[in-house]
């Protein structure tokens, strides 16, 4: 990617965070409604400053169909809703028992566990209460959209299967096919039902809703991979969370099973993949060919 091209992803990918930021603030309760401390909590972590990956990759999906922009970011915001949840989920004391995450406290850490907890559930409710907001679009689409959604967050073969997965998986004895099936659906499926929510709001038609389903389980896998490979490298203040955890729980990791290199040659494939597979769409899916190549390139 020349420097060019990354200063304007850059730009864009500043811009569409600001619009997803928009409309949470618009979705979340304000922090002095009562009571007070849940609210503190789930704004806590929603906007302690991450990527909103899933939101762009919505986003983006929805204008290849010419989709509406107002019901496409207030699904957008409902997928943040959902990935901070299963943040917070995540580093619970009986979880990953993490400290750090985003680069601020964890929400457990700064408001106790039962809050924490509680934000979690409440994040989760507060993104399906906005996704069967009555006339969001035709109401086909949107029950489709949420059944299809809440099928890659679930189980099984979702992101709670793949969570468990991971769970039981943290002694290192994750064979070959264990490890694809943790990676597919603690984060795959999750990624790919971002960019078909996108498509089924605004209408896309079969053959594209497809193709955007390929592309997304390539980049899932692909980000995945980069995530296990940044646990290895990155440092503390570049991930915002704790590097080298994988190890010391004895994750199943990519780079843990197959190498450093073999692995990054596996995600690099995997982007090469992903973006043949956008070819139907010629030049308007230039940012989601720019994004697969930005999820493996990236430091945090
Ligand atoms: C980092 O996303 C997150 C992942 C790589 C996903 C890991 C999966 C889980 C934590 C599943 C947890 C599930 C349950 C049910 C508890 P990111 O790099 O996009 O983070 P950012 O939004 O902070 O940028
Ligand atoms: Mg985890």
């Amino acid at each position: 990617m020349s420097p060019a091209v990354e200063v304007t992803l850059a730009q864009f990918l500043q811009e569409q965070r600001a619009l997803v930021d928009q409309e949470l603030e618009r979705l979340l309760p304000r922090a002095d409604e009562y009571p007070v401390t849940i609210h503190r909590a789930m704004r806590h972590s929603v906007f302690a400053g991450g990527k909103r990956l899933r939101p762009v990759l919505c986003l983006e999906a929805g204008r290849l169909a010419s989709g509406e922009e107002k019901p496409l970011r207030r699904v957008a915001a409902a997928l943040e809703l959902i990935h901070t949840y299963s943040l917070i989920h995540d580093d619970l004391p009986a979880l990953d028992n993490d400290d750090l995450r985003r680069g601020q406290p964890t929400c457990h850490r700064v408001f106790g566990e039962a809050m924490a907890i509680l934000a979690g559930d409440a994040l989760l409710t507060l993104a399906l209460h906005a996704l069967a907001e009555p006339g969001l679009c035709l109401a086909e689409r949107q029950l489709r959209m949420i059944s299809d959604l809440t099928r890659a967050i679930g189980t099984p073969g979702g992101m709670v299967a793949g969570q468990v997965a991971d769970l039981e998986a943290a002694n290192g004895a994750a064979d070959a096919e264990a490890l694809e099936f943790i990676h597919r659906a603690k984060t795959g499926a999750f990624i790919a039902a971002s960019l078909r929510a996108g498509a089924l709001v605004a209408g896309a038609a079969e053959a594209d809703l497809d193709a955007l389903a390929v592309y997304g389980e390539k980049i899932g896998l692909a980000f995945q991979i980069a995530d296990d490979l940044l646990d290895v490298s990155g440092t503390s203040a570049e991930l915002g969370k704790t590097p080298g955890k994988d190890d010391r729980q004895r994750k199943a990791t990519y780079p843990g099973r197959y190498g450093i290199e073999t692995s990054r040659r596996r995600a690099e494939s995997l982007v090469r993949e992903a973006t043949a597979a956008l070819e139907r769409f010629g030049a308007r899916a230039q940012r989601l060919r720019e994004m697969a190549q930005y999820l493996i390139e990236r430091t945090a």
